[in-house]
């Protein structure tokens, strides 16, 4: 008589222990399928992507300066116009991420709605004298279907930068441009002006 309700205590505790565990399992499935993402993985994504915009910059600037230097700017616009894609999709390549140039009056690259917003943004903050450095935004969202961590860095305007992107751009440079670009919107810049922006998308992979 004393055993028996031992016996369903027991019982009851183990039928508890086994529809914790149950909800254990499935709460933890059902973040797996939000892709939820940690603030340690979102500050490690960021640097990456700093990294990788820097790198693209540095590449495709050496490759710019060397080639105004050895062949003038006509030369040079081949530089951007076949190195800065081809750059662009060897880091993609290596990293499995999208790795773009943008910018709001682009030449070549059309922005994004989400590009589109970051960089409107940047315009406002830029004007309110934040730094270049600082000017750069990362957000978790669905491209292409996919869920992706995309992060976007603001490019500055300088000097050398002018000769294709500026107001008084050299005859030979306009035609070549215009030849290559019919639709270009990328002049008028002046130093110290954002020309456009980094964008990378890394999809989320669990
Ligand atoms: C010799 C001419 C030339 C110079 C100098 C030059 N660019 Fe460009 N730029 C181009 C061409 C051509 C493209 C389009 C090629 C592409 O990216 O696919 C381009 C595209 C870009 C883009 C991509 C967005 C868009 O408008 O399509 C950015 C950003 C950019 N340039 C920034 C710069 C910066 C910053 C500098 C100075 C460090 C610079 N460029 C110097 C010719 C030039």
């Amino acid at each position: 008589m004393k055993k028996a309700p031992i016996k369903s205590i027991k019982k009851t505790t183990l039928t508890l222990m086994r529809s914790l565990i149950l909800l254990t399992y499935f709460t933890l499935l059902m973040s797996c399928n939000q892709q939820t993402i940690s603030y340690k993985e979102i500050s490690q994504r960021t640097e990456a992507s700093q990294d990788m915009a820097k790198k693209f910059g540095k590449t495709l600037k050496g490759k710019l300066q060397a080639a105004m230097k050895s062949g003038g700017p006509i030369a040079a616009i081949s530089v951007c116009n076949q190195q800065a894609p081809l750059i662009a999709a060897e880091l993609s390549k290596q990293s499995g991420w999208e790795i773009y140039r943008t910018s709001l009056k682009p030449r070549a690259r059309k922005p994004d709605a989400w590009d589109k917003r970051m960089m409107k943004s940047f315009e406002q903050r830029h004007e309110d004298g934040d730094k270049f450095k600082s000017l750069f935004n990362q957000d978790i969202s669905e491209v292409d279907g996919i869920a992706s961590f995309r992060f976007i860095q603001a490019i500055e305007t300088q000097k050398i930068c002018l000769v294709c992107h500026g107001d008084n751009i050299a005859p030979a440079i306009a035609d070549k441009i215009t030849e290559l670009y019919p639709n270009d919107k990328a002049i008028g810049f002046k130093e110290g002006d954002i020309r456009g922006a980094f964008s990378i998308i890394q999809p989320i992979i669990k």
